[in-house]
């Protein structure tokens, strides 16, 4: 593969970016089968859960799915909790973050907040404030969040439902990833 002639970004030439240019296109294009793979993998998370975090992704899509969810909320559901590994503390930021280029702001907001709407089935057992979403009462995806939670989060730890396999979500994963990424923004 050609490389770049440059040692410090400061030196490259047109030549240069042009290169990189075309490499990163492609990259960009391979987005939905690096997240898929990546989904495939989560088979070993959430312990002490009855199921495993692909498995909690693939029934809370399905659910989004039958409750006729537009494709593009079924792929955030999908994908709602695929920053877990990597970002424990914030992980609802990290997967809108991924969603971002390519989803509404309805869809975006929902991803984005749905962790702390989530404490509301937990956090009064840990002595925290299950309430703490009501923060954002006033705002207009509010109870589009909460429903997202009650509907399709917090019901889909269930090992006998019956969910859709990933393959069943890759075409829907790759139509979102093939939108214009600059489309919402
Ligand atoms: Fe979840």
């Amino acid at each position: 593969m050609k490389k770049v002639s440059f040692t410090q970004m400061k030196d490259g030439d047109k030549e240069d970016y042009k290169l990189l240019e075309k490499y990163e296109k492609k990259f960009e294009r391979d987005t939905a089968k690096r997240i898929l793979k990546y989904l495939s993998e989560q088979t070993t998370t959430l312990e002490g859960y009855k199921i495993t975090r692909l498995e909690h992704s693939l029934q809370a899509a399905t659910r989004a799915f039958n409750s006729g969810e537009s494709e593009e909320m079924v792929v955030a559901t999908l994908l709602h909790d695929i920053g877990d590994d990597l970002a424990p503390m914030n992980h609802s930021q990290y997967a809108a973050s991924i969603i971002r280029p390519y989803v509404s702001e309805k869809t975006y907001w929902i991803i984005k907040h749905h962790g702390l709407f989530q404490t509301y089935y937990s956090a009064h057992h840990l002595g925290g404030d299950r309430n703490a979403r009501d923060k954002f009462k006033d705002h207009k995806y509010y109870q589009a969040t909460v429903d997202f939670c009650e509907k399709y989060d917090q019901s889909s730890f269930d090992p006998n439902y019956k969910s859709m396999s990933l393959e069943d979500f890759s075409p829907m994963v790759e139509r979102i990833f093939a939108r214009d990424p600059y489309y919402f923004v």
